[in-house]
């Protein structure tokens, strides 16, 4: 399948805990500038069935679904542009798990890296190898591939740690397309290397798993706080410091522009105290966090309004999700009893087949409907400039079946989701049923 123009992205952000510097030097900053470029789609989720893995505390995952969702929306992630959704709110995902989980060798799962840390520390503690692992836990895997599957996303942006889990996706893709026909896009973990992970408070990797974080939108006078807290060496004012190895720096690094960096390395280097140091990270992260963490703080005081965000980008995630289960279903043999069976059943399928009909308007622009077998309407397109763009359109319908439904989604008057279910069946039954 040729990928269509232009490349869709795809993110997930697993809904376990409140967003830090860290998250927004390594993810949230880069990938709203990146969503704001004309030659991608993306599309962002909050991972919220992936939490569950992780915790079982009701309050916080709620918390932390809102606070993620502020997060992208106060650094400025346009919904309008993107696609912006909870996970949850879309139910062809877990039905997309269940027609993967049966293509997925158990094998492979037993070799992801999440899973297998967990069997060697039990080993290594001389407990059973599965103690404490959730079906859920080993199962994660699967879930991704799902999330990624669902969209035909061709490439992931993660970190080095999720790779594997890219590769699964892609396994299940090329198991999945090769039993059941060209379904899937194979997507591609794109990694950049270039977002450095950034420090924390004890000097280590910020991270949640090991306490040492600064949360994004802490309030301004604890944010100079916890900057206060960043560990340092014992050298007195006037003594030179090292920038290298220096969490401090690092930090400031991340933040400041190259001729703010090289001012800081001359005051490290002319002995600048660290107290006076703590106090120039502190101004320049809060004058770039302050503005938004304003934002912030409005919405996550309107939860009702972020709710409404994301349910409108259900909305747009799954005028793509439905159809293309639909297609899947189909494709697994999940039918209606009455709909023609490919191959084997050919001519009967010809006495009533869903249909194309194409015509001009008195307008002069060109149309074309999709009938179903009876004659009823199923899809109404919008005008064409030509009639051979009319009739390409219908050409990757037919060929692509439900894929190009949702691809070409904006050619089609609005339909409600029965309609597109419907349309999707009609096409998957022309695809099977025309000589191919
Ligand atoms: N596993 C990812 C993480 O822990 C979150 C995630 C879930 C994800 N589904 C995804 C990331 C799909 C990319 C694509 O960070």
């Amino acid at each position: 399948m040729t990928p269509p123009s232009p490349t869709r992205f795809l993110t997930g952000i697993t809904t376990s805990g409140t967003p830090h510097l860290g998250n927004y030097v390594g993810s949230v900053r880069h990938s709203v500038r990146f969503s704001r470029r004309a030659d991608v789609q993306s599309f962002y989720f909050l991972a919220d069935y992936h939490a569950l893995i992780k915790v079982d505390d009701p309050l916080r995952i709620q918390r932390s679904t809102l606070e993620i969702a502020a997060t992208w929306l106060a650094c400025g992630l346009d919904p309008e542009r993107v696609t912006f959704y909870r996970q949850s709110d879309i139910p062809e995902i877990p039905e997309l798990t269940w027609f993967l989980t049966c293509v997925t060798g158990k094998g492979i799962l037993n070799r992801a890296h999440a899973y297998k840390a967990s069997v060697d520390k039990n080993v290594a503690k001389g407990e059973d190898p599965d103690a404490d692992v959730s079906a859920g836990l080993f199962m994660y895997p699967v879930l991704m591939g799902a999330d990624i599957l669902m969209f035909n996303a061709h490439k992931v942006p993660v970190g080095r740690d999720q790779v594997q889990h890219i590769e699964m996706a892609r396994d299940m893709a090329q198991r999945f397309n090769h039993l059941y026909g060209e379904h899937f896009t194979l997507p591609e973990a794109e990694i950049d290397d270039a977002v450095a992970t950034l420090p924390g408070l004890d000097g280590r990797k910020m991270s949640k798993s090991y306490d040492n974080t600064i949360p994004l939108f802490t309030p301004r006078a604890q944010l100079q706080k916890l900057i206060g807290a960043i560990v340092t060496d014992s050298r007195a004012p006037g003594q030179p410091k090292d920038t290298e190895g220096s969490a401090l720096f690092q930090i400031y690094q991340a933040f400041a522009d190259a001729d703010e960096t090289a001012a800081l390395r001359q005051a490290y280097a002319d002995g600048i105290a660290w107290g006076d140091a703590k106090q120039l990270v502190f101004e320049r992260i809060d004058r770039e966090v302050g503005p938004m963490r304003a934002h912030y703080d409005a919405l996550i005081n309107d939860p009702a309004q972020i709710e409404r965000i994301l349910l409108a980008g259900a909305e747009k995630a799954r005028a793509l999700s439905q159809p293309f289960i639909a297609r899947l279903r189909h494709a697994v043999g999940l039918r209606r009893l009455e709909a023609p069976a490919a191959a084997t059943h050919r001519k009967a399928a010809k006495v009533a087949r869903p249909s194309f009909k194409q015509y001009r308007e008195s307008d002069g622009q060109f149309y074309f409907k999709l009938l179903d077998a009876h004659g009823d309407l199923l899809l109404q397109s919008l005008a064409f400039a030509s009639p051979q763009d009319a009739g390409r359109a219908i050409g990757r319908l037919q060929q692509e079946g439900g894929a190009a439904l949702s691809a070409l989604a904006e050619q089609f008057e609005p339909a409600d989701n029965d309609k597109m279910r419907a349309a999707a069946e009609a096409l998957e039954a022309l695809a099977a049923t025309s000589g191919g």
